[in-house]
């Protein structure tokens, strides 16, 4: 299997990715971005075909802020437990500009989607728009995080 594939533009990508990143687009319309106006989304779906959504939350107190890939993923453990993550893209814009941002997972979110990752031992595909106006597929988030921490002797 292919670690990492590389898309000139959406219209490439597979139906399903096709679809999570329009998803994940939406959601920026759910960001509370304020302070760094760069407004996030993120969606995954599930072994069952349930899409969970999730965007960036900022706060005053910076270091408080929050992804919107780690708000999906939260909200998909907490809702729907024991359900595999099949793939997860992320989408996003600065505040009042239509135009998709290069977005690449911040180094926190992958560290959380290889502990989802282990915990249904099983990989899942994460979406994302590089440098140059790529699309990146990587077929698995612990491709994007080697040597992450773990307490698994
Ligand atoms: N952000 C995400 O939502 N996901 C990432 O992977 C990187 C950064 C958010 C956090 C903050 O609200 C804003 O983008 C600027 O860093």
């Amino acid at each position: 299997m292919k670690e990492f594939t590389f898309y000139s533009g959406i219209e490439d990508l597979d139906s399903e990715s096709k679809y999570l990143v329009h998803k994940a687009k939406d959601s920026t319309s759910h960001s509370y971005a304020p302070y760094s106006r760069f407004c996030v989304g993120a969606a995954l779906i599930l072994e069952d075909g349930t899409l969970v959504t999730g965007s960036n939350q900022e706060n005053a107190s910076y270091p408080l802020c929050m992804c919107a890939e780690r708000v999906a993923l939260y909200v998909a453990a907490s809702q729907f437990p024991g359900q595999r993550i099949m793939k997860l893209a992320i989408a996003a814009h600065k505040k009042n500009h239509k135009e998709l941002a290069q977005a690449t997972c911040c180094g926190a979110c992958r560290q959380v989607m290889v502990e989802f990752e282990q915990r249904q031992k099983k990989p899942f595909e994460v979406i994302m728009l590089g440098a140059e106006g790529k699309w990146i597929k990587s077929a698995s988030a612990a491709l994007l995080i080697p040597f992450g921490f773990s307490m698994e002797a």
